[in-house]
């Protein structure tokens, strides 16, 4: 293919839109400036509306075309009209990722059902309004387009202690993205699919509860919980942690190649694989 034709096909670059969720922080934040130092234009989606312009400002600042919008992913009429202003200012979608997202902590004995319905309304609500708003809107374009869905490596172990919610919709997030890879292909569209499956990045996902709805309560962790917590949010500073701009990096090059998992740690390699291999074994030979 000539290079012409490349950046006719490319879905990141100049005359190209992306719209990111959760993308007035961390790795949303990222992949929007990342998206934008390429060349597309953005769209900074997020509950915080003030933190997604000021993200977008600075976007505009660098030179890049950068529109705030605020929506709480959770609402399916908002991300429809997150949709529609996306449409009314660029005129097309090229790249979406659903990537907004929560966690409670505490032992599932310890979590309320509005801590359940908090989770499952962001992480798993949000991908679902995410997909059911964008998804018609791309496939009517039969261009080129991607879709990256922001699980993490919870997704993968599926069972973590302190954060049993959070962990059951990573897991139905995989699950969705690996259902839409084949349903598109099917298609025969030309829209790929990834599923981003990090492990520590250093962002403020340990500070969700900023978002968390008023009517849902306070979050009343343990002490335990609590001192687990705070540990684990210092490991995403630590050695094993990784920046934000790094993973906004994988995940451009992994929508570049077409490439549907993005696992962004190796350290998760041997729980992973010991999972499989228990799995495996215990299917029956006959
Ligand atoms: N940081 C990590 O180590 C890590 C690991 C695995 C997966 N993840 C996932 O990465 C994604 C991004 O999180 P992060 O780590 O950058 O955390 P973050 O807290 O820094 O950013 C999350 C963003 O989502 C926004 N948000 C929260 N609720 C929302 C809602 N209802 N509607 C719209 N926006 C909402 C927040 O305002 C915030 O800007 C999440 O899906 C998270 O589960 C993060």
């Amino acid at each position: 293919m000539s290079t012409e034709e490349d950046s006719m096909t490319d879905v990141i670059g100049a005359g190209k839109v992306a719209v990111v969720t959760g993308a007035a922080s961390g790795i949303g934040r990222a992949l929007a400036e990342a998206f934008s130092a390429a060349g597309s234009a953005v769209v900074v989606a997020d509950l915080d509306g003030a933190e997604a312009e000021i993200v977008a400002a600075s976007i505009r600042e660098r030179g890049g075309d950068a529109t705030a919008i605020q929506v709480d992913v959770s609402d399916a009429t908002a991300v429809e009209a997150l949709a529609q202003a996306t449409i009314e200012r660029y005129g097309h979608v090229d790249v979406l990722c659903n990537n907004a997202g929560v966690s409670t902590f505490n032992l599932m004995r310890d979590q309320t059902l509005d801590d359940w319905r908090w989770v499952f309304n962001v992480n798993l609500w949000g991908v679902v309004n995410g997909l059911q708003s964008f998804v018609p809107i791309m496939r009517a374009q039969g261009t080129r387009g991607h879709i990256v869905n922001t699980a993490s490596i919870a997704g993968i172990l599926s069972g973590i202690a302190f954060i049993g919610p959070y962990s059951a919709t990573k897991v139905a997030v995989v699950s969705i993205s690996e259902t839409l890879a084949q349903e598109l292909q099917i298609d025969g569209t030309q829209i790929g699919v990834s599923v981003l499956c990090p492990s520590s990045v250093d962002t403020k996902v340990m500070e969700s509860e900023r978002g968390r709805p008023a009517e849902l309560g306070a979050e009343h962790r343990t002490e335990m919980a609590e001192s687990v917590r705070l540990m684990i949010r210092d490991s995403f500073t630590g050695p094993t942690g990784k920046t934000p701009a790094t993973v906004a990096e994988m995940v451009l090059d992994a929508i570049r190649a077409n490439r549907f998992w993005i696992i962004t740690h190796p350290d998760e390699n041997g729980a992973s694989a010991a999972r499989f291999s228990n799995l495996l074994a215990s299917f029956p030979t006959v």
